[in-house]
């Protein structure tokens, strides 16, 4: 069962009027929250990202923190399984088009939730292969605005050359990927570039930075260079649907140095625990 403004309802029968301007503008923001048996992961975080989008392109909240917390209750116990990806979006609402904002439109909540498809475990053992590219996308990646045609691009760009997600150079400096935040490991140290409006606040990438933390690994946030990601001992991928994934090929090229270039690193098998007893401690 999905939930379109208010009802429950078969996907099959959910439908938005054409004028929603979330189709015709992309004018929305979205979340997406990973639930491991039936208990939502980093929930509080997920809803204040998405208060913060929302709040962002002003839209007005529909909901306050306590009914999206219901919501998302009650769309997990919904579902006929346990493991579950909880997708939810706000648009501006049905309006006459015009770019400026309609004066009374109400917002569309639309709310379904999937099985959740983590990678499997060959592909954590084994990790995955991404490209790169120049980030052309607009100055406000902060927001988790469905207006995704930059990043639909540049996830397609990875799929056409047989690679997971694309990571993403501004200036020279590293990004992120297509659809996850991106840590680099070198020298012992877990580094992430500073939050900011180049990249998307990652909900993963703030548990791995705590559990990064809470387990002794040095972690610095600051900005990295393209050389230094080419030159990384470890890269990861963060996502709420991929955990922390390891990249083991950057543009064809094995990442790391010695023994563990081209698969994954010691320190990704550190944080590769402490985010399973997390999950487990659910
Ligand atoms: N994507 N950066 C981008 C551009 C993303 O789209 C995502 C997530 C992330 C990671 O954020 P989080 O850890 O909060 O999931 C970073 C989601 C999963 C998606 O669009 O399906």
């Amino acid at each position: 069962m999905v939930y379109l403004n208010g009802r429950w309802m078969p996907i099959e029968e959910a439908s938005i009027p054409v004028l929603d301007r979330g189709f015709i503008f992309g004018d929305g923001v979205y979340e997406v929250v990973p639930v491991y048996g039936r208990k939502p992961f980093r929930l509080e975080g997920h809803l204040a990202r998405l208060e913060a989008s929302l709040k962002a392109i002003a839209i007005a909240n529909p909901h306050t923190r306590e009914e999206w917390r219901a919501l998302v209750a009650e769309i997990i116990a919904r579902q006929p399984f346990d493991n579950q990806g909880v997708y939810f979006q706000v648009t501006r609402g049905v309006a006459r088009r015009d770019h400026a904002f309609p004066r009374n439109a109400k917002p569309t909540v639309f709310m379904m939730s999937n099985p959740l498809a983590t990678p499997s475990a060959e592909t954590y053992a084994k990790g995955v292969a991404c490209v790169t590219a120049v980030d052309n996308r607009w100055l406000r990646c902060d927001i988790k605005s469905t207006s995704l045609l930059g990043n639909v691009l540049m996830r397609q760009f990875a799929a056409e050359h047989d690679a997971l997600e694309t990571v993403m150079f501004r200036d020279g400096m590293l990004t992120e990927a297509s659809a996850s935040n991106v840590l680099v490991v070198k020298d012992g140290v877990i580094l992430s570039p500073p939050q900011g409006n180049l990249m998307l606040p990652g909900i993963t990438l703030d548990a791995a930075i705590d559990l990064a933390r809470a387990a002794g690994l040095p972690l610095t946030m600051r900005p990295i260079s393209e050389a230094e990601v080419r030159g990384a001992d470890e890269l990861w991928l963060s996502s709420s649907t991929k955990e922390v994934l390891p990249i083991t090929r950057l543009d064809g090229v094995p990442v790391g140095h010695g023994e563990t270039a081209g698969r994954p690193g010691p320190m990704f098998a550190r944080i590769r625990a402490a985010f399973d007893a997390a999950k487990a401690a659910l």
